[in-house]
């Protein structure tokens, strides 16, 4: 059967078991077996060979009993850059752009920046600040040992310059750190232990620690960052929907020119504010 073919086929199946974007879903799958683009997928007249049929097959029912997307392809676009992704890592959203745009422009205006992305998971966030401020310093945290080799290897493959370490929040950090930092930026775990239950299956298949924790991680960050941030200095964190006013009340505790920001769907989606010199 020509790709072509098999794309209508398959979309119909992913269809009846309800799977969302079944055509693009059966495009993606079929171009990562094939190693080919979307041009070459539909220029195509041969069919699958055995091997090839097998594992595009296994992969259809791995998504159609919840497996997401990236942990079959392997990839995520995120802004600029492709990354890896690996089952037992969180998934790069697209609302986390907003997180970046937020991050740069906070910092636009200072040279070489000195900036720590908490809970980096692929790397998304640091790798997407180095790629747009070379001249900056990177370096991200996370407490999974599997996102900080994943993170490092997609800083490898982008020759990004991002430095990785495991740990809770910024505790791996070099001490000499303490009070150097003009950007803090997190996007942590924000899904609550009752939202968690209501999630779909294909979300529930990344690992839980990388979605749960309320506004806990916010409040532990806001704790940390006056030692760590120079002053002026910004924190910058990615929230849920409904946690606008919860984090905005944690940050005015303690930073300045606090900011519930907006995402493109008109939702609060990010938090800033400034140390206070000290
Ligand atoms: C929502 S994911 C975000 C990943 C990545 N920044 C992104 O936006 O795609 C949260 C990440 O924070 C990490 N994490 C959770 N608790 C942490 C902690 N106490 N210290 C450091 N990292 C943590 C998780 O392992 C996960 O990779």
């Amino acid at each position: 059967m020509k790709p072509a073919d098999l794309v209508r086929r398959s979309a119909a199946y992913l269809e009846a078991h309800g799977v969302e974007s079944p055509r693009a879903t059966a495009e993606a799958l079929l171009m990562h077996y094939l190693g080919t683009d979307r041009a070459g997928l539909y220029a195509r007249t041969d069919g699958l060979d055995a091997r090839t049929a097998k594992l595009y097959g296994r992969a259809l029912c791995q998504r159609c009993s919840g497996t997401p997307l990236q942990y079959l392809t392997g990839e995520q676009r995120f802004m600029e850059l492709s990354l890896s992704v690996v089952p037992g890592v969180f998934v790069p959203r697209p609302e986390t752009e907003r997180l970046v745009e937020v991050a740069l422009e906070s910092i636009a205006a200072i040279p070489a920046p000195l900036v720590v992305d908490v809970g980096t998971g692929t790397g998304a966030v640091a790798l997407a600040i180095k790629g747009s401020r070379p001249e900056a310093r990177v370096l991200a945290t996370d407490v999974s040992e599997a996102a900080v080799t994943l993170a490092a290897q997609n800083s490898a493959r982008h020759g990004l310059n991002v430095a990785v370490h495991q740990g809770d929040l910024l505790s791996p950090l070099p001490a000499d750190l303490r009070g150097r930092l003009d950007l803090l930026v997190s996007n942590p775990p924000y899904v609550t232990r009752e939202e968690y239950e209501t999630l779909p299956e294909e979300v529930r298949a990344e690992p839980y620690e990388a979605l749960v924790g309320g506004t806990q991680v916010h409040e532990r960050l806001v704790e940390l960052a006056p030692a760590w941030l120079v002053p002026d200095g910004w924190l910058v964190v990615e929230i849920g929907a409904d946690q606008g006013a919860l984090v905005q009340a944690l940050f005015e505790a303690r930073l300045d020119q606090v900011e519930v920001l907006l995402d493109l769907a008109g939702r609060d989606r990010v938090v800033r504010g400034r140390a206070r010199a000290r």
